[in-house]
């Protein structure tokens, strides 16, 4: 094995990929296969040879940009399909791939297309799902870039509406500009009295008076301002002012979805003319009387929209589709046709879908609304149970554009027992989290997490097998009284061993009435 772990041992370790983590362009590219099973792990108990594959899979997409122009087009790109049974993890393991390299992605179910021309999706519309993922992603990420250089301005914006150093036609970002810079020109705040024109609060004469010692009045009227304002600013940070109410000038975007109506409405209108007719129409603004929290909303959105250059977004999305996309097309299976069976009606249609497949997993270009994506590096990663159907019944150009098979096993009480405790969104961590804030303490011992394992398990095999997903519904039984009763069941601690699994869920699972129903 050439892939040398110790290479970047810790590259992926210090963000967590979960949380949106993506590591920009390269972070991708930088994985070796085993530290993408490595973290694969983290979530998927098994499955290991599914997650070789993806690994493998994922890695050959960079190892082949790599190569030559010629010799790189003789490549085929290694699409897998994943078989196997409900809830084991396939799409999951997913999932979790193109979370790890910040690689847009989108989950498409293939039984949902219809051959083009027929009434439902064409097959092209999951480029342009997937390139719609890749804009919101890269923007996201954008967003994060500047966020908190936008909210410092947006808190100078809000002090400026609280308290209004000039005309408050400058809008928001612009309250840097010192007070006396514009000192001439501030008419909302002075207002004309007895002697002349004198600065508002002055003349309240809280601090009058001492207006000629040294500065000028203007001066003065300008530190009291400044002063002030950070006495907002404080109150501000602390949360103070939230439901205060501020004028804040808004665009008015007319809505067109009552005009649009008459012609069928805006369902499936790809290149999104409604968007594209809201540009073109003028735009009104208005002043909106609003609270503090709902302007730093309105005021921070305004700031991102300024501060990010959406042509660089949009163009950078489309690279990262071409490049790091993954297509993960659920139910394949539901698109075979059914072999001997008295081919019929939605068969031609099934097959339809197939070859209208055909050339956008092989690569092709597709038009999206923010232009051209060519499909040729975009990994699709087919995925169905196959209970009927065999991949063999695919159509065969398909079946050799989806090389690689990896069957998933169906999960039983040994893998229970981890999953139910190891992934890092284990359920048992989720609902010691869920019950944290109620000051409660759970606690599973090892015994409860393996009764819990084995009644699921077992109803897995005397009802239908729905896999991990068993899990959710048992525990759901389980907590139900301790999730119901707390707080006022004042307990601070709730032990779930084995005598507590077997008191609430024995009844159940052994009535098969109730089981149907409840578990
Ligand atoms: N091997 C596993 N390790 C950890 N958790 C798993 C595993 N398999 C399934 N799960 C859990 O079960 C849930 C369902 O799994 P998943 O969505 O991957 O099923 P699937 O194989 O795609 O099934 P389907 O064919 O119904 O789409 C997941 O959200 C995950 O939490
Ligand atoms: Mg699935």
């Amino acid at each position: 094995m050439s892939a040398d772990p110790r290479e970047a041992p810790d590259r992926v370790e210090p963000g967590d990929p979960d949380e949106g983590a993506p590591e920009g362009e390269d972070g991708l590219d930088e994985l070796t296969p085993r530290q993408i099973v490595r973290e694969l792990d983290k979530y998927i108990i098994g499955q290991d040879e599914a997650k070789k594959a993806v690994a493998i899979a994922l890695r050959n997409r960079w190892r082949r940009r790599q190569v030559e122009d010629e010799l790189r087009d003789e490549i085929l790109p290694n699409n897998l399909i994943l078989i196997g049974p409900t809830g084991v993890g396939k799409t999951e393991i997913a999932r979790r791939l193109a979370r790890l390299a910040g690689a847009p992605f989108v989950k498409i179910e293939a039984s949902k297309f219809t051959e083009v021309g027929y009434v439902g999706r064409d097959v092209e519309s999951m480029i342009r799902d997937l390139v719609d993922v890749a804009v919101n992603l890269v923007r996201s990420e954008r967003e994060g870039e500047v966020e908190s250089v936008a909210e410092e301005r947006v808190e100078e914006g809000l002090l400026d509406l609280l308290l209004p150093l000039k005309p408050s036609k400058g809008g928001p970002g612009h309250g840097e500009a010192g007070p006396e810079e514009e000192g001439g020109d501030r008419p909302p705040v002075f207002i004309a009295g007895p002697g002349g024109v004198k600065a508002r609060s002055g003349a309240r004469g809280e601090e009058g008076g001492e207006g000629g010692a040294g500065s000028s009045p203007r001066e003065a009227d300008a530190e009291r301002l400044a002063r002030t304002r950070e006495k907002l600013r404080k109150l501000l940070r602390d949360g103070k002012l939230e439901d205060r109410e501020v004028e804040v000038e808004v665009e008015q975007t007319a809505s067109l979805d009552g005009m649009m109506a008459p012609m069928g409405g805006m369902e499936g209108m790809d290149f999104n003319f409604t968007e594209m007719l809201q540009d073109m129409l003028p735009k009104r603004t208005k002043q909106r009387s609003v609270s503090v929290a709902e302007a730093r909303r309105i005021l921070l959105q305004e700031e991102l929209d300024r501060m990010i250059d959406m042509d660089e977004v949009i163009n950078d999305a489309l690279d990262r589709v071409e490049d790091t996309g993954i297509v993960f097309l659920d139910e394949i299976d539901k698109v075979t046709r059914e072999r001997g069976g008295g081919a019929s009606g939605p068969d031609v249609s099934r097959e339809g879908v197939q070859r209208d497949l055909l050339p956008i997993v092989e690569g092709s270009n597709v038009q999206t609304r923010y232009g051209m994506v060519r499909t040729d590096h975009i990994l699709f990663i087919a995925a169905g149970a196959f209970h009927v159907a065999k991949p063999s019944d695919l159509l065969p150009e398909l079946q050799g554009r989806f090389p690689i098979r990896v069957e998933l096993s169906s999960l039983g009480e040994k893998e229970f027992v981890r999953i139910l405790q190891e992934p890092k969104n284990a359920l048992v961590t989720q609902y010691r989290a869920l019950v944290a804030p109620e000051g409660v303490e759970l606690e599973f011992t090892d015994d409860g997490i393996r009764e819990l394992a084995r009644i699921a398990a077992r109803l897995n095999e005397s009802m239908e097998n729905i896999g991990a997903r068993r899990l959710q519904t048992v525990m759901t039984t389980l907590l139900e009284d301790v999730l119901y009763q707390l707080p006022e069941s004042g307990e601070g601690h709730v032990l779930v061993d084995a005598r507590f699994v077997r008191e609430r869920l024995d009844s159940i699972a052994k009535d098969e009435d109730l089981r149907r129903y409840i578990l």
